[in-house]
């Protein structure tokens, strides 16, 4: 059995990288933690607490965590995912409300519940992992596996040329965490751009289905896809990107992964121009043990199935 714990900062592919957990058979969804990122804290738990409730599964227990980095002051990602994080979509308000406990409470507890039962899915910054870590340094030995969608392999970012946005927001918090030894797959972002996002054509099935779900879907992702096609900082591509639900997958189902390797990585804190740059030690330079699998392709043709397979649920 999969049993999951999401961190998100519900926005865009967050919102589909949950709807996989909550519609995909055999996964357990324990809890989704919410943390500040891609738009504000309370707007992050209003977006998870739709999702459940658009899928169906309003018992899932929604948490808020941290409401700025360790350190730093909040950059945010309105530009891309829209003024709501869902595409200027204006739905109604959910019916439930977060739990009361806190985020990382909810994180450390739930890892002691299920030692080594537990796959936590990091997708926004690392801020509430690295604080629950503080509280339990021995969280990275109970956790199975602790995916997280963030840095790039050497290679080019999308918030600055250096870095890609989770660990360019909370540098410091993923610092902490790939020194936490958990048993950690980075899904890095050279990876979900190239292989994980589907262009128009590639997504006329979805279209097509015209379900609760794919409409929903479109309807969350319609800001990130004129981000993609027109913004002068986007790639310029007429298609949406899955950086999240990428990883989700991989995690519901390893032969999403094409080929990985096992490095040391580590994360600029301090540099001026390159904050939350993720260094991928490919030749051994440093002399340190891997701290993480680096995933380095995706297999594209089974993520669009799994995708198209997700959508038509409901
Ligand atoms: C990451 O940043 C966010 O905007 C996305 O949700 C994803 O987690 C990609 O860099
Ligand atoms: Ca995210």
């Amino acid at each position: 059995m999969t049993r999951f714990l999401i961190d998100t900062d519900t926005a865009g592919d967050d919102v589909t990288s949950l709807l996989f957990a909550l519609r995909w058979p055999g996964v357990t969804l324990e809890a989704v933690t919410v943390v500040a990122g891609n738009v504000y804290l309370e707007q992050a738990v209003t977006n998870a607490l739709l999702t459940v409730e658009v899928a169906g599964r309003s018992e899932i227990p929604v948490f808020a965590g941290c409401d700025e980095p360790l350190s730093r002051p909040l950059v945010t990602a309105h530009y891309v995912h829209g003024s709501d994080g869902m595409g200027e979509s204006t739905f109604p308000p959910p019916s439930k409300q977060a739990q009361r406990e806190h985020a990382v409470d909810a994180i450390v507890e739930c890892a002691n519940r299920y030692p080594d039962d537990l796959e936590i899915i990091a997708q926004g910054p690392l801020t509430n992992i690295a604080r629950a870590l503080s509280i339990d340094p021995e969280l990275g030995r109970k956790v199975a596996r602790l995916w997280i969608m963030g840095g790039a392999n050497n290679s080019l970012g999308n918030i600055t040329p250096a870095a890609e946005f989770n660990f360019y927001v909370d540098p410091e918090a993923a610092h902490a965490v790939l020194r936490g030894r958990f048993e950690a797959v980075i899904v890095p972002w050279d990876v979900c751009v190239r292989d994980g996002t589907l262009l128009a054509e590639e997504l006329a099935p979805v279209v097509e289905m015209d379900s609760m779900l794919s409409r929903f879907y479109f309807a969350v992702n319609r800001s990130a896809w004129d981000f993609m096609r027109e913004h002068p900082k986007g790639p310029g591509v007429d298609g949406v990107s899955h950086p999240d639900s990428l990883m989700m997958a991989m995690a519901i189902d390893p032969s999403v992964i094409a080929a990985s390797g096992r490095y040391f990585v580590d994360v600029e804190c301090a540099g001026e121009l390159t904050r939350g740059y993720s260094s991928v030690d490919l030749m051994g330079f440093t002399d340190q043990p891997p701290n993480a699998e680096i995933v380095l392709r995706a297999d594209k043709e089974r993520f669009t199935e799994m995708l198209i397979q997700m959508l038509a649920t409901g």
